[in-house]
């Protein structure tokens, strides 16, 4: 007979920097285990890989939680919105966010700042056409996306003078020449 794999598995779930042991039926998604640990920061909007509202750094990665069963991040790094920053003490691309007017109700709001996290990481100086391409996985009802792209490119922007770095590869740079980089991983587990 098929159907879900409901053999507990103990696995560890290391999480913003803490660490919980649990056990969990093998077709549990990590979605839903993050959330049943409290990190309801994680969203839940689709289940099907869809929307991003799920999305999470996975060993530095970008991926729809959804569409990973939660032993698959057996000892890896996760990290959530809430593990970047918190309202107190903001991650930069969180301020960017808020500067640039990207929140409006913030539903996709936690599953867009860890896509943003995992482009500027690998791309510390994206063009407008590599976000758009890191944020195509992250759907947003709201905003148009306008403000989304103008956020990334605040966090980035800030970032480079913070770092000395500051240069100008245009921020509508729309030729398609670089090759994206921090693109989405859906559903990959390394
Ligand atoms: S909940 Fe929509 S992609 Fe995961
Ligand atoms: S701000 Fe409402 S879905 Fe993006």
């Amino acid at each position: 007979m098929g159907g879900a794999d409901v053999s507990e598995r103990k696995i560890t779930l290391r999480v913003n920097g803490r660490t919980h042991e649990v056990s969990l039926p093998g077709h549990r998604t990590l979605l839903e285990a993050l959330r049943d640990l409290g990190h309801t920061d994680v969203k839940n909007g689709c289940e099907k890989g869809d929307c991003g509202a799920c999305t999470v750094l996975l060993n530095g990665r970008a991926v729809n939680s959804c569409l990973v069963l939660a032993w698959q991040a057996d000892g890896a790094t996760i990290v959530t919105n809430s593990g970047l920053g918190t309202a107190d003490d903001p991650h930069p691309i969180q301020t960017a966010f808020a500067d640039a007017g990207a929140v409006q109700c913030g539903f996709c709001t936690p599953g867009l700042v860890l896509s943003a996290k995992a482009l500027l990481d690998a791309n510390p100086n994206p063009t407008e056409a590599e976000i758009r391409e890191a944020i195509s996985g992250n759907l947003c009802r709201c905003t148009g996306y306008s403000q989304i792209v103008e956020a990334v490119r605040l966090a980035a922007v800030r970032s480079l003078k913070g770092s000395g770095e500051a240069s100008h590869r245009g921020q509508s740079a729309t030729d398609g020449s670089h090759s994206p980089s921090g693109s989405r991983v859906t559903g990959e587990v390394q």
